[in-house]
């Protein structure tokens, strides 16, 4: 494992000049289809991914190349902080900017985080007790998505760095919320919970990406492990524990799940085997059971660190894992954004490659 990681920290460093020849100034990454880099105003929800991933190859390589452009990428979504027109800011501003204040210790990116995470809070909603995702829509109310539970990290590192320490009530009491109304009986999540914002009724539970309501939409299970693995580190409350290796249980069980454990976009998709694989949720799914392996012991432990690994070895693989100066310039191949939406379909993804990145360097500092 020593000699893949670093081979692909190596591959990324070049791959990512590549990519970054590309990019236009005020614009970020998101995939490549038919020969053409696609990319995304700021706003997007995943503009942090791309400024978080050269942060991360550039503490592996130190790459001043690399460097110059993760700042450079800073510059341009800095405007972000004020931003509260849905949920995502944890995802735009903590993965850049934390990154970035983890590796070089600046007190100006530190600035950026907490004024980011008091915008996020303002989507609070007491009487759901929960942060709102995304504002009324056709369809829902006051929509809360599992992937909210990522966005807590940020709410609760500024409460531990200098932020309000009613960050921290909101990021717990959505945990919380997010526990009683999100999951099914095995530990499956829904997707969408709809809210009545002025009551906090369940008004109904939905999916928005997923195959049907009822189904395990992949990428959503990756986010509701990350996010309880990540709210049991920062509160140490053994609920989440128990929450996330419940969660844990539910994918690695899960007789869907293929034997190269990359996940098929819905666990519950009938086609399955014919059907598209979401290289995102691995990513994402691979970096969390690291994490939870750190909080576990025996052979839960032992299998959370032997899946992550296999994930990371099968991504680096050719079926999974693009060739110098292709692809886009992007890592990973075979991700599945909004499959019900025809959007996004077994194509390169920012956040794949993030997580991916991510999984590395966890494995790098904890288990090699
Ligand atoms: N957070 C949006 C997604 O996972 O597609």
């Amino acid at each position: 494992m020593s000699k893949l990681i670093q081979n692909e920290f190596e591959f990324a460093n070049q791959q990512y000049k590549y990519l970054m020849k590309t990019v236009p100034a005020d614009q970020m990454p998101q995939s490549y289809k038919n020969g053409k880099l696609i990319t995304k105003d700021i706003s997007w929800w995943c503009s942090g991914f791309y400024p978080g991933s050269l942060w991360m190859i550039f503490e592996q390589t130190k790459d001043p190349e690399i460097k110059k452009e993760a700042e450079q990428r800073l510059k341009i979504i800095e405007s972000n902080k004020t931003f509260t027109r849905d949920h995502d800011l944890g995802f735009m501003m903590f993965c850049s900017f934390g990154n970035a204040y983890r590796i070089t210790k600046n007190p100006e990116y530190k600035n950026v985080i907490l004024t980011s995470a008091e915008s996020l809070s303002t989507r609070f909603r007491p009487k759901m007790k929960a942060i709102l995702s995304w504002d009324k829509m056709a369809d829902f109310k006051g929509p809360v998505i599992i992937d909210n539970m990522m966005n807590l990290e940020m709410l609760m590192w500024a409460s531990q760095n200098g932020g309000s320490k009613k960050l921290k009530e909101v990021a717990v009491t959505h945990a919380n919320t997010t526990i009683r109304n999100h999951f099914r009986p095995d530990f499956s999540s829904y997707h969408v919970i709809d809210y009545d914002v002025n009551t906090g009724d369940v008004l109904s539970k939905k999916t928005f990406q997923g195959y049907a309501d009822s189904s395990a939409w992949a990428r959503g299970q990756g986010w509701a492990l990350y996010g309880y693995t990540m709210m049991y580190r920062m509160t140490k409350d053994r609920k989440y524990l128990q929450q996330a290796q419940n969660i844990a249980k539910f994918i690695l069980n899960n007789p869907a799940m293929p034997e190269d454990k990359i996940p098929y976009w819905d666990f519950n998709d009938p086609k399955i085997p014919d059907v598209p694989r979401d290289a995102s949720a691995a990513a994402i799914i691979a970096s969390a059971l690291l994490e939870l392996g750190q909080y576990s012991n025996g052979e839960e432990k032992s299998r959370y660190i032997l899946t992550a690994k296999q994930m990371i070895v099968n991504l680096s693989t050719e079926k999974y894992h693009a060739k110098l100066n292709e692809n886009g310039g992007f890592l990973l191949m075979h991700s599945t954004g909004g499959l019900p939406l025809n959007s996004e379909i077994d194509v390169p993804l920012i956040y794949a490659d993030y997580y991916f990145l991510e999984a590395l360097k966890r494995y790098k500092d904890w288990y090699l």
